[in-house]
């Protein structure tokens, strides 16, 4: 860590290149236990880099993107077109242009607009795209409320309950330019136990029969989401990988089997799970202000710009003092952002050795949603992005520099030439 901090500076994002092989590799041994046919996207809204991106085709994962950014960066890095999945409630005409001309593999169509809109773009274009239209099955992920995204009060996808999912089935299967391969359901993210999953593949089945029984169409794709839990904590139970996988085939064997000929390609998309605990945070300890009695805070040189995870769902996490792992703890401290506001704070109450200025603190289970939520906030610079492997470091992404800080900034002329 040490010699990390001297070669990149800190703030650092580290990732453990092989531990997010891994997570793909587990993902895909475990679809292949079922004998289900499958695709397992990697959610890159966790983690957006090229490096990433290149990582993930080789692990023979899809990719889900969610603008023209994402897609871009994926584009970029050789990702090929035909396994990257377009997600989002607001696809921009441009984005819809740039996806279609990319040839991607599918759209995920959450609105009746967008179904309109990318059906007569395709039209324009004289093509037909793949789609799945995003539903809200009505079940409510035991998660944080601010990313319960499957009930049915929820900004995304056509609702299963009151008809509008039946009725977006029926007019897609009717646009000449769109091929409707199935349904997506995503039920919130950070999700410990299975029943969830579950419920939404049986809600889904049922709505997939009676598709099939009033409108003779069938889905042969049915995308289940993300939303796989991570351990950042003692008290955090999430399972492991197989074991949301095989509920999820498990269940699917049992809802589909029966009516459906056929039981339908299972798509997932995972995001947290693949890279959130391969992820640490390296920050150098600078200021404190001891308050008798009350608490003492201790600053590092980074906070919700580069994790406002604390900030925005009161995340909790872990952390220790990487020069001095094996220290004793002396002290109880909480941990502060250099923003200019209270609610900057990484870590309440956290038990350490004596800290001093110029410490290393390393935040672990950082890899997801942090680096691809981090701002500029008071013009603080990103970090830079290492992978590290077999001993080996390298650069992903460079340290954001102050000319990058002004870099699309304008004078205009009126108000330079003012006195
Ligand atoms: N698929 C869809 C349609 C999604 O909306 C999401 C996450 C995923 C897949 C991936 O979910 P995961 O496996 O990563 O849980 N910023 C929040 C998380 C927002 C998740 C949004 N959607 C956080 O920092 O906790």
């Amino acid at each position: 860590m040490t010699e990390l901090k001297a070669r990149y500076g800190t703030p650092l994002y580290i990732v453990d290149e092989e531990l997010v092989r891994q997570r793909c590799q587990q993902y895909i041994a475990a679809f292949r236990a079922s004998g289900l046919k499958f695709q397992v996207a990697y959610a890159s809204k966790a983690f957006c880099t090229m490096a990433m991106c290149r990582i993930a085709d080789q692990e023979g994962m899809s990719l889900d993107v969610v603008s023209d950014g994402e897609l871009y960066t994926a584009l970029q890095a050789g990702f090929p077109a035909k396994r990257i999945h377009f997600h989002g409630n607001n696809k921009t005409l441009e984005e819809i242009e740039m996806a279609i001309d990319a040839e991607i593999g599918c759209f995920v169509v959450d609105n009746l607009v967008e179904l309109h809109l990318l059906n007569a773009v395709a039209a324009e274009k004289n093509v037909r795209v793949q789609i799945l239209l995003r539903v809200t099955p009505g079940v409510e992920a035991h998660t944080h409320e601010y990313i319960s995204t499957g009930q049915t009060d929820s900004k995304f996808g056509f609702d299963i309950g009151n008809g509008s999912a039946f009725e977006a089935v029926k007019l897609a299967s009717e646009q000449s330019n769109l091929e409707l391969l199935g349904v997506h359901s995503h039920i919130g993210s950070q999700i410990f136990e299975v029943e969830g999953f579950e419920m939404a593949v049986q809600r889904v089945a049922e709505f997939a029969k009676s598709v099939s029984e009033q409108l003779a169409v069938q889905f042969k794709v049915v995308n289940l989401g993300g939303g796989f839990g991570i351990r950042y904590v003692d008290g955090d139970t999430p399972l492991e990988v197989s074991q949301y996988v095989k509920a999820i085939t498990d269940a699917v064997k049992t809802h589909f089997s029966g009516w459906s000929s056929e039981l339908p390609e299972i798509w997932v998309e995972p995001g947290r799970s693949i890279v959130g605990d391969a992820g640490t945070t390296l920050y150098t300890v600078g200021t404190s202000k001891d308050i008798p009695g009350v608490r003492k805070y201790v600053a590092v040189d980074g906070g919700m710009t580069d994790n406002p995870r604390p900030a925005l769902y009161e995340s909790k996490y872990e952390a220790l003092l990487a020069n001095r792992a094996n220290d004793p703890v002396e002290e109880t401290v909480s941990i502060a952002g250099k923003c200019c506001e209270s609610g900057d704070m990484l870590i309440w109450d956290l038990d350490l050795p004596k800290v001093n200025s110029g410490d290393l603190l390393a935040v672990s289970c950082t890899g997801a949603y942090n680096y691809s939520m981090a701002s500029n906030y008071n013009r603080i610079r990103r970090p830079a992005v290492v992978f590290v492997r077999e001993g080996e470091s390298d650069l992903v992404v460079r340290r954001e520099t102050l000319q990058d800080i002004v870099g699309n900034d304008v004078i205009p002329e009126r108000i330079s030439k003012q006195a």
